[in-house]
């Protein structure tokens, strides 16, 4: 009997120790992803919205700035982990709307409803070479 319960208080030691070692491992990273980057863009990662953002990167010209492939050209490469005002969903949403002060971007919030934005947000985001470990959305 005292045997069994010897057993299970080191359990329960080993048990928490585990989780303190998780916990100490764990908790640098939940506090750097908790820095407000909100993952806010409904069409992240869906083929279809992708396809519609395709479209819309050509039909308003993204394209003629940033390549078709976004390696870049006149505007800046969207292939790449250098994000000049940061690379969150928020952040690219208000650049294309043009409420970002200091880009040097055209606006495109008179001409888009978010929605068209965040599609050409996901086609954006399915070009991206950069390293996987700094992806934010
Ligand atoms: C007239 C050229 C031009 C057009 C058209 C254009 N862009 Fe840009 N884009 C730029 C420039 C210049 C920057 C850099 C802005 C800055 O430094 O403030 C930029 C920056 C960006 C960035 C951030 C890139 C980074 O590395 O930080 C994204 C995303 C982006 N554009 C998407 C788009 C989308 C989507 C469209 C179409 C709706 C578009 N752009 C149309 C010139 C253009």
């Amino acid at each position: 009997m005292t045997k069994r319960r010897i057993y299970r208080f080191d359990l329960t030691v080993g048990l928490l120790a585990g989780f303190l070692t998780l916990w100490c491992l764990l908790a640098p990273v939940a506090v750097e992803s908790e820095e407000d980057v909100k993952k806010l863009n409904p069409y992240t990662g869906n083929e279809q919205a992708i396809q519609e953002g395709r479209k819309l990167f050509v039909t308003y010209g993204c394209s003629g700035c940033h390549g078709l492939g976004g390696g870049g050209g006149m505007g800046h490469p969207l292939t790449d982990d250098i994000w000049k005002h940061g690379s969150d969903d928020a952040t690219l949403m208000s650049l294309i709307k043009g409420d970002l002060t200091g880009s040097t971007m055209p606006k495109f919030g008179q001409t888009l409803n978010e929605d068209q934005i965040w599609k050409l947000i996901a086609y954006v985001r399915s070009l991206y070479q950069g390293d996987p470990a700094l992806i934010k959305w």
